[in-house]
């Protein structure tokens, strides 16, 4: 089949990617012109494992290719999707569905015969409506249907969701639409992956459901957490404990310094503000917007409280920037606002991220970069692990230690051993248990 991808970003280039690699022909369109002379040259634009060689393979069989013309891409295509950001609207938490409007405009300009118009852009109850309103309004005698296919793929896991996913959810009402998306998404029955056709409301719906009640299982066992650290409980295991049971289910119950990302946080302030459009108060989701948004401040008074009450004139190191590993992207994440509250404090800041801090040089101000872990703790008076890239798992501790000016860590991801830190002669505080603290020579007491 031919697909037309409008919008060439995480979603988009790994969608694009994985349709190619699949079988399909598809053209990658997107307005930054330098993202595509970058693809057609070989560039990837964004760090996701695997993706340069998917794209490389797929581009020399011929089944994929870039522009910055939708007319390359559209008029042949039998599905166009529309990859696009959904950014949150300033001002009101409402998702911004200008790239959508744009898109629907340019593809209504462009296409040619029956043509299935794929929102899989994180968009609004009503926004499939708004789309084919759109189309209809510019071209009244084109034949196409709107249908709304959310995508449910993880930044860093990207390919292997897109081409083993737990499930795909297509919203079309129509039959037509609906067998051109079963065409489209046939090679993943050799995954046994289902497909779930639904009408195209409770598409987009689904997909705010998803991520809102994930959001809400993280913020859960965080507010767990606070409570485990006052109690003396280990939230490490009362996870495990949990999670066993399996209408709970293990995933999405790390506690840590609460959510962030391209897409929690942007997505259950739209849904809880688009709720309320309809009368619907979300309580539930309103407190874990809250709830998140008070633990990154949090999580700096952690950090100031391990240095002694005060960071004034302190160095802290911090390792891991971007929102989770395996990804490069920034967007919203947790480091922004804990550096921000602990530079507000009067703390020097020194990072390192292994693949995110060029990204992180147009969110932060006045960060030294250093070029490596142990270049990151030299003469800092405490380190900070914010994102728990495999890469900090198993540091030389003894050099860590003999690097710093003093021996705290901060680990806001439990990546580390509290008996293992002592040990070593660490001050250590993790998230949801005791710290332990090598100085005064015990476990902190509780209770
Ligand atoms: P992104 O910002 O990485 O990519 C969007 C791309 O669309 C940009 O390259 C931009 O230049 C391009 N674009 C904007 N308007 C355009 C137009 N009129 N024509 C052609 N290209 C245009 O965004 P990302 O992260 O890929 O997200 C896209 C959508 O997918 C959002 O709605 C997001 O919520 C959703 N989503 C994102 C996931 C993620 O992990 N990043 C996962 C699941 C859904």
């Amino acid at each position: 089949m031919r697909v037309a991808m409008i919008g060439s970003g995480y979603v988009g280039l790994v969608s694009g990617a994985c349709f190619a690699d699949f079988g399909h022909e598809v053209v990658c369109v997107d307005v930054n012109a330098q993202r595509i002379a970058d693809l057609k040259k070989g560039i990837i634009p964004i760090y996701e494992p695997g993706l340069d060689r998917l794209v490389a393979d797929n581009v020399a069989a011929n089944r994929l290719s870039f522009t910055t013309d939708l007319n390359e891409a559209v008029p042949t295509a039998e599905a166009v999707f529309i990859a696009v950001g959904t950014p949150e609207r300033r001002g009101d938490g409402h998702a911004d569905l200008r790239y959508v409007q744009e898109a629907a405009r340019e593809i209504a300009r462009a296409m040619a015969g029956y043509t299935v118009v794929v929102n899989k852009s994180t968009v609004p109850v009503g926004t499939g409506d708004m789309v084919e309103g759109i189309i209809r309004e510019a071209r009244p005698e084109a034949e196409f249907s709107v249908v709304s296919n959310p995508e449910f793929l993880r930044e860093g896991a990207a390919i292997e969701d897109f081409k083993r996913p737990d499930r795909v959810v297509v919203g079309a009402n129509d039959e037509r639409a609906k067998q051109v998306m079963a065409e489209l998404y046939r090679p993943l029955s050799l995954n046994a992956a289902p497909v779930l056709f639904t009408d195209r409301r409770t598409a987009e719906l689904t997909k705010y459901a998803a991520n809102a009640f994930l959001a809400t299982k993280i913020t859960f066992i965080n507010e767990i957490a606070d409570l485990c650290e006052e109690v003396g409980a280990d939230v490490q295991l009362v996870a495990r404990g949990i999670g066993m049971d399996k209408r709970i289910g293990p995933k999405f119950l790390n506690a840590g310094p609460g959510y962030g990302g391209s897409c929690f946080p942007k997505d259950t302030k739209a849904l809880m503000r688009s709720a309320q459009d309809y009368g619907v108060a979300m309580r539930i989701v309103e407190s874990v917007v809250a709830v998140n948004d008070a633990r990154k401040t949090a999580m700096a008074r952690k950090v100031v409280k391990a240095c002694g009450g005060s960071v004034q004139g302190k160095t802290i190191a911090v390792l891991g920037l971007t929102f989770k590993p395996n990804t490069d992207d920034m967007r919203d994440s947790p480091a922004i606002s804990i550096i921000g509250a602990l530079q507000r404090a009067g703390a020097r800041i020194r990072a390192f991220d292994p693949v995110g801090m060029e990204q992180a040089k147009k969110e932060l101000t006045d960060v030294a970069y250093a070029t490596d872990a142990y270049d990151c703790a030299h003469g800092a008076d405490a380190l900070v692990l914010i994102t728990e890239w495999d890469a900090f798992r198993a540091l030389d501790l003894a050099r860590l230690k003999q690097r710093m000016a003093a021996p705290v860590v901060v680990d806001l991801r439990n990546v580390y051993r509290a008996e293992e830190m002592a040990r070593h002669g660490f001050d250590y505080v993790r998230v949801g248990g005791r710290p332990h603290l090598a100085s005064t020579g015990r476990s902190k007491p509780v209770g």
